[in-house]
This record gives C-alpha cells, sequence and structure tokens, in this order.
C-alpha cells in the first residue's frame, strides 16, 4: 500500500491549497480526485463564470460606444460558442496549471472516487472500476459540494439546469428563468442578460442577494429594473411542466405563471458527504449534513481533518483555501485557526458587489452604537471617466471605539477594491487611522477613502448639507 504523511481527498481550491502547503513544508502528500483537479471553482464555478463575464462586460462596453465616442458600423455579432470555447480554454490551461503545481512539488494525484476504509485508509474506485488502498498518516476531507435543487422542479440538464448545465449551453436562450437571487443566480442574470436573454429572477426572501446588506440589495434591485431583468421577491416556484416541447410553464408559489425556455435552479448547495466512509469511521456530522470540526479543522477522529463547502461555514472558495492550509500546519503539529471576522465576498454582477465583515442591521441589533460613513460612485472623478457611476460604498464603524466592523460596496471593480477593507477590519484598524491613508488619484479606491472620511462628516467630495 502506498504511504503517505497526508492523504487528501478532493482537490478543489480546499484540497488542492491544502497539498501544495504540506508539500512547500517538506511532507509526502497525495490527493484523490474523482473529476479534475480544482473542483467546483476551477471547473463549474467561479473561474468559468468569471471569463463568460469578461466576455460579456466587453459586449457591454462595445454596444456602448455612442457614450464613449465611437461608432460599430454593421452588425455586431455574438459568437456564444466562441465565448463558451474561450471560457473552456481558460479552464483547461488553469487544470494544467494545478498538475504541473503538483509535478513540481512532487504531489501524487490519484484519479478515482475515494473512500474512507479506516481512519488512515482511504480506498479508491478509478473509472473502470479498478480498486486500490492508500495510506494517510493524516487524512483531510475536502470533497466540496454540489447544487441543490428544491422539489417540483427536477433538473434534468435539458431544459431545467443547475448552473453546471447552464456553463455548458449551446445556445443562448430566449428566455431563462432563475430560481434563488443569490450569488450564482446574480453571476447568471447578468451574463444571460447581457447576451440578450429575457431573464427574469425568483428569489424565496424579500429581497434579491439576502445575504447581503440591506442598503445594498435595495441599489441591486433598482440595478435589475434599470436593466429591465424581472424580479420577484418573497416568491418560489413550485411545479414546473412541459410546455408545447421547447418551453417551460414554472407556477410560483404567488399564483403567477412564468414560461422561460430555460430554468435555472441556484438556490444554494448541498454537501458532498455521501460514499465517503464517514459512517465506517464514525465522523459526527452537523444538523444539515455537514461535517463538523473544531477551530483546527480536526472532526471528532483524531488526525481526519476536514475542510471548505462539506463543512458548511462560509461555502467559498478563498475559505477553503485557508482552512486547508491551517489543516496542513495543525496536522503537523501546529496550533493555527481561521479568522473569520474578515471574510470577503464578492458578486460578479454589474455593477459588482462586494463586502466584509458585520452588516448594518446585525450591529444594530447586537446593540452597538455605530457610525456609517457613504460615498455614491456618482460623485467620483474616476467613476466619470469610466462612466461607470452607480453603487455606492458604506462603510459601518463602532461609534464608541471607531473600529471598522463593515464594508459593503456596489459599483465598478470593488471585487479588487475590497481587500482593503479586508485588511483594515483583519487588523483593527479605526476609521481616524485609516482616514490617514493616502489613496492615489484618479481610482475607484477613492471611493473607499471617501466613505471612511464620512464616517466623521469630512468626505471632501460630498456637499456639506450631506455632511454630519
Ligand atoms: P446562495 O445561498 O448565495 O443563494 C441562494 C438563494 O436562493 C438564496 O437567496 C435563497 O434565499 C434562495 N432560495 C432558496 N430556496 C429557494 C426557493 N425554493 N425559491 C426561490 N429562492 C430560493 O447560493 P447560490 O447562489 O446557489 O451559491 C452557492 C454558494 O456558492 C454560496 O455559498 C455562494 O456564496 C457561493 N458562491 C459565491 C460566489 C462568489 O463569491 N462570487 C459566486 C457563486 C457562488
Amino acid at each position: 500500500m502506498e504511504k503517505y504523511d497526508i492523504a487528501i481527498l478532493g482537490a478543489g481550491p480546499g484540497g488542492y491549497v491544502a497539498a501544495i502547503r504540506a508539500a512547500q513544508l517538506g511532507v509526502k502528500v497525495c490527493v484523490v480526485e474523482r473529476e479534475e483537479v480544482g473542483g467546483t471553482c476551477l471547473n463549474w464555478g467561479c473561474i468559468p463564470t468569471k471569463a463568460l463575464v469578461a466576455s460579456v462586460r466587453s459586449l457591454e462596453k462595445a454596444t456602448s460606444g455612442k457614450e464613449y465616442g465611437f461608432e460599430i458600423e454593421g452588425a455586431m455579432r455574438i459568437h456564444f460558442d466562441r465565448m463558451m470555447t474561450r471560457k473552456n480554454e481558460v479552464v483547461k490551461r488553469q487544470v494544467k496549471g494545478i498538475t504541473s503545481l503538483f509535478s513540481s512539488y512532487g504531489i501524487r494525484l490519484h484519479y478515482g472516487a475515494g473512500r474512507l476504509h479506516d481512519k488512515n485508509t482511504i480506498e479508491i474506485t478509478d473509472s473502470e472500476g479498478g480498486k486500490k488502498q492508500i495510506y494517510g498518516d493524516k487524512i483531510i476531507l475536502a470533497t466540496g459540494s454540489r447544487p441543490s435543487d428544491i422539489p417540483g422542479v427536477p433538473v434534468d440538464g435539458q431544459s431545467i439546469l443547475s448552473s453546471n448545465e447552464a456553463l455548458a449551453l449551446k445556445d443562448i436562450p430566449a428566455s431563462m428563468l432563475i430560481i434563488g437571487a443569490g450569488a450564482i443566480g446574480c453571476e447568471f442574470a447578468s451574463i444571460f442578460h447581457a447576451l440578450g436573454s429575457d431573464v427574469t429572477l425568483v428569489e424565496l426572501l424579500p429581497r434579491v442577494v439576502p445575504m447581503e446588506d440591506e442598503e445594498i440589495s435595495g441599489i441591486l434591485e433598482r440595478e435589475l429594473k434599470k436593466r429591465k431583468i424581472k424580479f420577484y421577491a418573497n416568491s418560489s416556484v413550485e411545479s414546473v411542466e412541459r410546455e408545447n416541447g421547447t418551453s417551460i410553464k414554472a407556477h410560483l408559489s404567488n399564483d403567477r405563471i412564468i414560461s422561460a425556455e430555460k430554468v435555472l435552479v441556484s438556490v444554494g448547495r448541498a454537501f458532498n458527504v455521501e460514499d465517503i466512509g464517514l459512517e465506517a469511521v464514525g465522523i459526527e456530522q452537523g444538523a444539515r449534513g455537514e461535517i463538523s470540526v473544531n477551530n483546527r479543522m480536526e472532526t471528532n477522529i483524531k488526525g481526519v481533518y476536514a475542510i471548505g463547502d462539506v463543512i458548511g461555514g462560509m461555502m467559498l472558495a478563498h475559505v477553503a483555501s485557508r482552512e486547508g492550509i491551517v489543516a496542513v500546519e495543525n496536522a503537523l503539529g501546529g496550533d493555527e485557526t481561521v479568522d473569520y471576522s474578515a471574510v470577503p465576498s464578492c458578486i460578479f454582477f454589474n455593477p459588482e458587489i462586494a463586502s466584509v465583515g458585520y452588516k448594518e442591521k446585525e450591529v444594530v441589533e447586537e446593540g452597538k452604537n455605530i457610525r456609517v460613513g457613504r460615498f455614491p460612485m456618482r460623485s467620483l472623478g474616476m467613476a466619470h471617466a469610466l462612466g461607470e457611476i452607480s453603487g455606492l460604498i458604506k462603510v459601518i464603524c463602532d461609534s464608541e471605539t471607531d473600529r471598522i466592523l463593515g464594508v459593503h460596496m456596489i459599483g465598478p471593480h470593488v471585487t479588487e477594491i475590497i481587500h482593503e477593507a479586508v485588511l483594515a477590519i483583519q487588523s483593527g484598524y479605526t476609521g481616524t487611522d485609516w482616514g490617514k491613508m493616502i489613496h492615489a488619484h484618479p481610482t475607484m479606491s477613492e471611493a473607499l477613502q471617501e466613505a471612511v472620511h464620512d464616517l466623521h462628516g469630512a468626505a471632501i467630495h460630498l456637499p456639506q448639507k450631506q455632511q454630519r
């Protein structure tokens, strides 16, 4: 039996990062993967959607030439197949990148479905049914998640899709009904609306992106209206039926009926905990089925760790990667924990959304006295130069200690700007400290500087009457 210091089940952004960190620390490590390295993030999530977002953003710019002072003569044609090919090539290149990183670090990759046989053994079944066992002195479970579905709306991969099938469409649908207005629903709404689909978003909770700050949801809702993306809050789809062979008739909980060529179900994700041998080893699971871990990423079984989506916390690639590093360092004798207080979250709608830390409602409910600084993009020179003036940056601080508690953004490039706010929260900055930082002009980051100054009524580019 091949023996490793650390054996990792799953090569997503949790597992592959953990493997590289283990190799950096000089131990013998292997990864078991049943599909392709990079997991959902690289193959079916973050990266392919961002490749499509890049295509549609270029398209949106090209079609607003009038505003920017140019004109394209003749018809502009969308080659959806070429966009998809480009997206596939971007993914392929990154997959190759990870496998060559593995080679450079001497990390062994076993293709096949892995299952815990005991707390130190993984049984691997390859695509031909061949079986072998490997030994891991320590084991890290990083099996991730898959799209969830809802009763009455069975995903068939043809007309009713999960995000996986939506990323493999051959043609642009004339119309698309998207169930769930969270991160995935909004990103696909943005992509297919830009490609000309008639998009409808349906959300169970009272607002779009309900996990974001309420004010951000309000601005996004206005942006949906501007783009004529229909949005129904407090609604779900109860059942669907096929209509004249080519479209789907969806019955909403509010008695509304919507017909669409394709339906996308984006209502969250389910943990990949089946058939991985959790019961065989006695690994405890939480109420939703997620693997339970302590703050060192260790399960109830000593030496077996779990990270990423499968542990159910913040289901984000970058969180999984940090958890992977922490798990490896602890497996090798360290005593690390993950700081979840400053995790950025990004949604690539147009305009983009990014946030970190507490939302206004959360801190108010906790009874904290707060100050809120705001700065609208339309007051920023750079936003006008870019021709993208929608959006806002909002900074929340504790009014007694002046410490930054949360930052929420909607607008151009905010998925990049957010990291300054992550550093501010993680480092315990006060609004006063942060306000002394000099920001380059002209940049979109100046909107953040102004929102920080606005905490103390000192934003330079806001009229006096708006100051507190
Ligand atoms: P999500 O949890 O972000 O959003 C799902 C939405 O569906 C929620 O707003 C929920 O209220 C709604 N919903 C649930 N059941 C419903 C029903 N029956 N009818 C109508 N609406 C319903 O999950 P999503 O968008 O599927 O994404 C999955 C995971 O991937 C999330 O954890 C998300 O944070 C992550 N992700 C992150 C991205 C990013 O950071 N850019 C991009 C895409 C996904």
